[in-house]
């Protein structure tokens, strides 16, 4: 394939050495003369392993050109990724002078191209940059339309410097966000070798994704960290700590717990996070990741709150009060301080958890929910068709396909729902279904 490079850093300089060994002619361009020189002399811009034998080789090859050049570039190749750098701005702000001043200069390229050509930004990009932003830059200034006569897509970058070689060669996986097949199927017959998944998703989407793995890879970091430094303090060996946590693949290094759903709750979390702070405390240590945990739960919860309160009805019907679906167990149930909330703020509740048994309640759990919800015995209901038939808002705790089913069945069109749990069937419902935050 013909090929052009815009932004010759790390992702760009490797995706050229890498793209011209596998037998494309790669034409790279860049604002950077410096940067031109080398790579036309066969010399690397970044220092990478690999990177000196491989532009060595490429530069040899005849497959690699290099141009300041931007639309000449444009109409010499039939498919451009953008790798120019998105830096933060002053206020944290993403920096993306460079990626609009070459989406102009694309646009005005592509007026005079009458050939398909796949625009591919691969530099990180805020989400919803491609389609609000850059999109209408490059329809306006090319006079043509995306879609029809050229074809957008984002496809984020997974490489890691010091070890970007390799990573190019065995990415975790091929994420390509595009609106239409055109641009993904180039993309398969540039990528598609790469031993991983080839995954299709919207542009949006694979622009948010990267920002989430960029985030969690952070979070991870400063999780071990965090929980090295409480190590540090009480005497135990981090490294042994963390390995043994690394060896739950089932709970901790899985897809576990990594659902959108609602604020989390029962008798283990809230209180072990509240002790390790707290110790934390006690050494004069700082831990801002754990503590800002619960406080990020609560915002969940208020949030909730918030959406039942906009709808402005007072009668309430929850469906699920224990802290998960499946348990009786109420100590710390999100939706038991939702519903304390809500009796504060003068709602009228009806409750039905097939689990929880006012008379079986026993202990913690009793003294619990006796001291949030004192009249519980009044709310709670052991049929669900009552609760559904007298609320104006239902509240949607219990997750599985069997209850969801039987809750579309009695949900009236003139009744507000809070999905907390992401219903599988929220078609199958008359009444009008809000999800948290989905
Ligand atoms: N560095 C990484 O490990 C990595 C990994 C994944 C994704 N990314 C993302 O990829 C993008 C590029 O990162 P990088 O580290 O390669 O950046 P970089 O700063 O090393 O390189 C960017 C290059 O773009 C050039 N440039 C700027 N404006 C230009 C223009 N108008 N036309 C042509 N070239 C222009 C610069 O001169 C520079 O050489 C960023 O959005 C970054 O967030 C980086």
């Amino acid at each position: 394939m013909k090929i052009s490079i815009f932004g010759l850093g790390y992702v760009g300089a490797v995706s050229l050495a890498c793209l011209s060994r596998d037998g494309h002619d790669v034409v790279g361009v860049d604002i950077e003369p410096a940067k031109l020189d080398l790579i036309k002399n066969g010399k690397t811009p970044v220092v990478e392993e690999g990177m000196v034998e491989l532009m060595a080789q490429v530069a040899a090859s005849g497959h690699v050109s290099v141009t300041t050049d931007a639309v000449q570039a444009v109409l010499s190749t039939e498919i451009s990724l953008v790798c120019v750098g998105t830096p933060s701005a002053a206020n944290g702000s993403q920096d993306q002078g460079a990626v609009l001043r070459l989406a102009e200069q694309i646009g005005e390229a592509l007026k005079q191209k009458s050939e398909p050509h796949v625009v591919v930004f691969r530099s990180t990009l805020v989400p919803g940059t491609v389609e609000d932003v850059l999109r209408p830059i490059i329809e306006r200034a090319s006079g043509k339309r995306d879609g029809v006569d050229f074809h957008l897509c984002f496809q984020p970058e997974f490489l890691r410097e010091g070890s970007s070689i390799r990573d190019y060669d065995k990415p975790p996986f091929t994420i390509v966000g595009a609106n239409h097949e055109y641009a993904a199927e180039r993309l398969q017959a540039l990528f598609g070798h790469l031993p991983c998944k080839f995954l299709k998703t919207s542009v949006r989407a694979a622009e948010m994704m990267k920002y989430c793995c960029n985030n969690f890879h952070a979070l991870k970091i400063t999780f071990a960290n965090e929980t090295a430094r409480l190590c540090g303090a009480l005497g135990v060996d981090a490294f042994e700590v963390m390995d043994l946590v690394c060896q739950d693949t089932q709970l901790n290094i899985s897809k576990a717990y990594l659902k959108p759903g609602f604020a989390f709750g029962g008798s283990c979390l809230p209180k072990d996070l509240r002790a390790t702070t707290y110790l934390a405390k006690t050494h004069d240590l700082e831990l801002p990741m754990l503590s800002g945990i619960l406080a990020s739960n609560r915002q969940h919860l208020d949030l909730a709150l918030d959406k039942l309160l906009a709808l402005g009805k007072r009668k309430i019907g929850f469906i699920g009060l224990s802290f998960k679906t499946g348990t009786d167990d109420l100590r710390e149930s999100p939706l038991v301080t939702l519903a304390e909330q809500l009796i504060g703020k003068g709602m009228q509740l009806s409750i039905y958890d097939p689990e929880v048994h006012l008379a079986s309640l026993l202990g913690a759990n009793r003294s619990f929910v006796q001291k949030h919800l004192p009249h519980i015995g009044e709310m709670l209901k052991g049929d669900l068709a009552e609760v559904v038939q007298g609320s104006e808002v239902l509240v949607m705790g219990l997750s599985g396909a069997e209850i969801a089913a039987q809750v579309a069945g009695l949900a009236r069109a003139d009744q507000d729902l809070l999905d907390l749990v992401n219903l599988p069937n929220k078609a199958d419902f008359k009444a009008r279904v809000q999800g948290l935050c989905w």
